[in-house]
């Protein structure tokens, strides 16, 4: 066992894993965002509520979820362990000239912060709350069924410009924070060549403001348009 904790205690094995949990996190988010699609609809939210019923139902979604929440707990853990060994290494900082390194990959940490905390509030405020309805949770009945109904609670939260405005600033930090975390992911499997990362960089970067204008644009669209 002494080579697992050699591995993970050593800077190039918390990297990997932060390689390897940020990919997987970069596929959630696509698929939570193409599920929050469903929101836009003018369904009433019925495509919505049954995508959550099935998210929430499903075994094999559900064991992906576990490991979901580890790579969440993982990929936050070993970033900031790493963050604090570079700060200990070197507590100066870079220097402006330093023009190899871009304002995103000198602040992932704190970037890296700002997305952990909007997980833990967003989490408390839907997840929470659908895995442990209060008496007071709305039901909704599709097709004879009954289920709980998700879609009216992210209405009404999304009926309040303060939240709109923090999801807003939210998807701007995971935006800048994907833009370096997704290349440099592909630099700590060892994917560098000539050829390959220009084109991953622009991958990235297009991945990174794509996937993040889209989730910012759902509240806004929203607020503006939906009837709560
Ligand atoms: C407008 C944007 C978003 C909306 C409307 C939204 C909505 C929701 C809702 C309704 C849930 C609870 C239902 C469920 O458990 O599947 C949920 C869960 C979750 N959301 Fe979001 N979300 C948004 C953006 C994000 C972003 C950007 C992230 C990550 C950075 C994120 C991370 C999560 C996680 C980790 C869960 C728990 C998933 C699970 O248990 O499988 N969400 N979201």
């Amino acid at each position: 066992m002494s080579w697992l904790t050699t591995t993970f205690s050593s800077s190039l094995g918390k990297k990997l894993i932060m390689a390897l949990t940020g990919l997987f996190l970069c596929t959630f988010l696509v698929v939570h965002l193409i599920g929050n699609l469903q929101l836009l609809k003018a369904d009433g939210g019925a495509s919505f509520n049954l995508y959550a019923k099935f998210m929430t139902s499903n075994p094999l979604i559900k064991t992906t979820s576990y490991l979901l929440y580890l790579s969440i707990l993982g990929h936050a853990f070993w970033g900031l362990s790493l963050v604090f060994k570079n700060k200990k290494a070197r507590p100066v900082g870079y220097h402006a000239s330093n023009n190899s390194s871009t304002w995103n990959s000198r602040n992932m940490g704190l970037l890296g912060t700002i997305v952990l905390a909007f997980i833990i509030g967003h989490m408390a405020q839907f997840w929470w709350k659908y895995h442990n309805p209060g008496s007071s949770y709305p039901l909704v009945t599709i097709e004879g069924e009954q289920y709980y109904d998700l879609y009216i609670m992210v209405i009404h939260a999304f009926k309040e410009a303060w939240m709109v405005g923090l999801y807003v600033i939210a998807m701007a930090a995971i935006a800048f924070h994907l833009h370096h975390g997704f290349q440099s992911a592909f630099q700590t499997l060892g994917i560098n060549h000539a050829k390959y990362t220009p084109t991953i960089k622009v991958l990235g970067a297009v991945f990174a403001y794509v996937t993040s204008a889209a989730f910012a644009f759902i509240p806004v669209y929203i607020f503006l348009f939906v009837k709560g």
